[in-house]
């Protein structure tokens, strides 16, 4: 059985830019100065060494693919955080970055010309993976209109500010942008609210309903207020996609898969193959982590993606998914900190 255990890129910091205060971007390259290839709107996954264990810490991509641009992750920095720490105070131009993968489905749709208009709702630091994607979506889809609700609590604060406003000023007819300011004395326009956004939605919405497609990223209860109020205001759930910098709380599994048996499980990645047994409890992941066979992975209960893969033989039946939406799972996507073999022997490709 061979390893997969070379999957650890090394990546070289090429350019540093101080964005706010407490917040940078790094642009980042392969070790032999090539492009990292990644899609608009994913995330970076770096492991690093932390009092003696590996740990791992995902970053939104906010350059985008489409317009050429290196892959640059912005980092805001966290007062008592390890990494964010680290990169902020100390990582200079020439550093080392051990990358896990690039992953992630905070993507735009496999079939962008069929919504009209792209809602963005992003708060603080949130606005990474959609600066990627209305730069993305811009850039590819002439006929598409779209609005960024950004929230922050002031202007000082706003994240690509001025890159932002360009882009508005590059497309006044397709792209409209509303700062929202938690310190504004006008308080009817100051947090995003269960009361402003169908304001919003009705101020801005060019559309029908069905038409539009939303797109998520801030603190948990800044997220779960967006996505409560955009279903209360009749959005599908397969509209709104949503991007959790804090996946990590365990949800329950309720339900057990229909076959708990013993199954042989065959993945390939990077142009290699390795093969191993897995039985329920034990997920995909764990079963390979048991292997000595290091698979991408960042959350491990199926809220980032970072360990999506495509089952191309056999059934994986997942525990628990955040992240992958119906159309994924019919083109047979999975998750293997989640998944499961059910039915018989199962091929996934990573
Ligand atoms: C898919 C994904 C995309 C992400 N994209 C970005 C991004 O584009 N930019 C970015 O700056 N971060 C992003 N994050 C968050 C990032 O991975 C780290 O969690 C964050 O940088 C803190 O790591 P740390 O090692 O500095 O803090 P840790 O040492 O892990 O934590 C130290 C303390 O900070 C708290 N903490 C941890 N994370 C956060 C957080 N996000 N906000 C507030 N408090 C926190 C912890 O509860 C703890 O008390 C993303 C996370 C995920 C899962
Ligand atoms: S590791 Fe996050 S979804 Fe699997």
């Amino acid at each position: 059985m061979s390893s997969l255990s070379s999957i650890y890129k090394t990546t070289i910091i090429t350019a540093i830019r101080q964005e706010t205060t407490g917040v940078k971007t790094f642009t980042v390259a392969n070790e032999d100065g090539s492009e990292i290839p990644y899609t608009s709107g994913q995330f970076i996954t770096f492991i690093f060494n932390h009092h003696g264990t590996d740990e791992r810490r995902s970053f939104s991509i906010s350059s985008c693919r489409e317009l050429n641009e290196p892959l640059s992750f912005t980092v805001k920095r966290i007062d008592n955080g390890s990494y964010s720490r680290l990169l902020n105070d100390k990582a200079q131009v020439g550093d080392k970055l051990y990358l896990t993968g690039v992953a992630g489905v905070f993507t735009l749709p496999r079939n962008p010309e069929y919504y009209q208009q792209y809602f963005f709702f992003a708060a603080g630091i949130g606005i990474t993976p959609v600066f990627s994607l209305i730069k993305a979506l811009l850039h590819t889809q002439p006929k598409a209109q779209a609005v960024l609700i950004y929230s922050n609590r002031w202007q000082e604060s706003v994240i690509f500010f001025d890159e932002i406003n360009k882009l508005a000023e590059a497309h006044p007819d397709r792209f409209k942008i509303e700062y929202l300011y938690s310190t504004a004395h006008n308080l009817v326009r100051a947090r995003l609210s269960k009361a402003l956004l169908p304001v919003l939605l009705k101020e801005y919405g060019k559309v029908p309903k069905p038409k539009m497609l939303f797109y998520v990223c801030g603190p948990y209860n800044y997220m779960r207020m967006v996505n409560l109020s955009l279903e209360e205001q009749g959005a599908d759930s397969e509209q709104i996609r949503k991007e959790n910098f804090r996946p990590f709380e365990r949800p329950r599994f309720t339900t057990e898969p229909p076959d708990q048996r013993l199954h042989n499980v065959t993945v390939k990645f990077d142009g290699k193959e390795v093969s191993f047994t897995c039985q329920y409890p034990e997920t995909i992941l764990e079963a390979a982590k048991k292997n000595g066979i290091s698979l991408p992975y960042s959350c491990e209960i199926g809220r980032c993606g970072s360990c999506a893969g495509r089952c191309t033989k056999g059934k994986v039946w997942l525990s628990y998914n955040e992240v992958l939406m119906d159309i994924d799972l019919k083109h047979g996507s999975i998750l293997t900190c989640t998944g499961h073999p059910v039915g018989g022997d199962i091929v996934i490709e990573l």
